[in-house]
């Protein structure tokens, strides 16, 4: 092989990582995971597992990532050669494939709704009929998976460009086009007549509803939400160049992140409490309560496509970042070419994203654990496998890997002054590992 592919600018390396943690996770899972588990309860417990598991977990993984400049299994082989420590690499490709295997069905749904509102389709409709529309869409066979194969070939078109012409040029121009989009919404809402109401429910912690559950929700959506423990940010960060201040870059992530989750929010319930509607509406949220919401609005067709399309945006830039996981492991172990890797990588997820989405309809009554396939990928996937990949990522960094591997790549070689050091390395040694194991027994009721 030839020497690592690099991101080419600093802008771009911001712009990737931020775009593969801003998705999905935090416009359409965070607001209703917020709304199901106690509002601003949940947004507490959240932040603080961002600060204190997010943070400490996301410079591990960028240690590794940077250090063996390689893809998520072949990282742990350079670093503990002989060792079983690259199982985790596998975990992390499980977790990836799992996750594509929903993740493309909802981004196919964002398209739909996309195109039906560019064609004005969405206006004029009562609650009832935008609940029966959505429920008759995702349940009918064809529709949503014309929509996921096609999400699947934009995929793919910028997959097989590589990593500076594909993944960089779409972040780039994708990311700043998001953050405006989203400004345009904040002020939007926050100018509705009561929208002070949703506020309050949204950011006034009601201590009385924490719970474990609550807890171990809020944990495994920080993990999902910042693309935690599944090797996408070893992946990523291979790429960053020997310049990159990683802690600067892990806190920028994680800021920006929240914000867009928080943005979301804000967006989201003052809307939802202003046109009298439920905050406790689940998965459908953003799909049956804001056309309904934007339908009262003057000008609806205009704010409906302007926020699929900001759907569909976060949703590709996470995707992308998904597959990229496999395909740097293909590339690398199996050598590969990018674009052999993205077609095999095509075809396992148009099989798995098929299956997921026929679960939802004509084969609803194939249960594991009594879930839907669709709703054990993501309880699997974000719940246990994200948390169990960071545990393990932070144990190795703690406890198995030389300290000043860490130190050298956290100070770029004693270049950067970094007070945080310590701190850091203390959460990733202690705190992380031993907050994660318990929420684990306290939210499976083991302790
Ligand atoms: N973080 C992205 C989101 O919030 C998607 C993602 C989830 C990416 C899990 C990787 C792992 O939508």
């Amino acid at each position: 092989m030839g020497e690592h592919v690099k991101f080419a600018t600093k802008l771009g390396i911001i712009a990737t990582t931020v775009g593969s943690a801003v998705g999905l996770g935090n416009i359409w899972r965070f607001p209703y995971e917020a709304g199901m588990n106690g509002g601003g309860a949940f947004l507490m417990v959240y932040i603080l597992c961002v600060l204190v598991l997010g943070i400490p977990v996301m410079c591990a993984e960028f240690i590794i990532g940077r250090h063996s400049k390689s893809d998520t299994v072949d990282a742990f082989r350079k670093l503990r050669p002989g060792s079983r420590w690259h199982y985790i690499g596998y975990i992390g490709i499980l977790a990836s494939v799992l996750i594509l295997g929903y993740y493309l069905v909802i981004s196919g749904w964002t398209l739909e709704y996309l195109f039906r509102a560019i064609t004005n389709d969405l206006t004029g409709k009562t609650a009832a009929e935008f609940r029966a529309e959505q429920n008759a869409f995702i349940q009918s066979d064809l529709r949503p998976l014309l929509w996921t194969y096609i999400f699947l070939f934009i995929n793919y078109i910028i997959l097989s460009r590589g990593v500076q012409k594909g993944i960089e040029k779409m972040s780039n121009i994708l990311m700043p086009l998001l953050f405006v989009i989203l400004l345009v919404f904040c002020v939007r809402s926050l100018t509705l007549p009561g929208s002070s109401e949703g506020l309050s429910f949204f950011l006034h912690p009601d201590f009385s509803k924490i719970t474990p559950q609550v807890i171990i929700r809020a944990m495994g959506q920080a993990f999902f939400s910042l693309s935690l423990g599944m090797g996408i940010l070893i992946t990523y960060s291979s790429y960053f160049t020997a310049k990159t201040h990683l802690i600067k870059t892990a806190t920028t992530v994680a800021i920006l992140d929240t914000s867009v989750a928080i943005l979301s929010g804000i967006i989201i319930f003052p809307a939802v409490f202003s046109c009298g509607l439920d905050p406790v509406a689940g998965p459908d949220l953003v799909f049956v309560t804001l056309p309904n919401v934007f339908n009262q609005m003057p000008v609806s067709a205009l704010w409906s496509t302007l926020f699929f399309l900001l759907l569909t945006v976060a949703a590709l830039t996470s995707t992308v970042s998904l597959f990229e996981v496999s395909i740097a492991f293909l590339i690398n172990y199996l050598n590969m070419s990018r674009k052999k890797a993205t077609r095999i990588m095509m075809l396992v997820i148009a099989v798995l994203s098929t299956v997921s989405s026929l679960s939802i309809g004509s084969w609803s009554d194939i249960r594991i654990f009594g879930k839907t396939l669709f709703d054990a990928c993501d309880y699997f996937s974000a719940i246990i496998l994200l948390p169990v990949g960071g545990l393990l990522i932070s144990i190795f960094i703690g406890w198995f890997l030389k300290k000043n591997i860490s130190r050298e790549e956290l100070t770029n070689r004693n270049k950067l002054h970094e007070p945080l050091f310590s701190a850091i390395f203390f959460c990733i040694k202690y705190i992380a590992p031993i907050i994660i194991i318990l929420i684990f027994l306290s939210g499976f009721g083991i302790i």
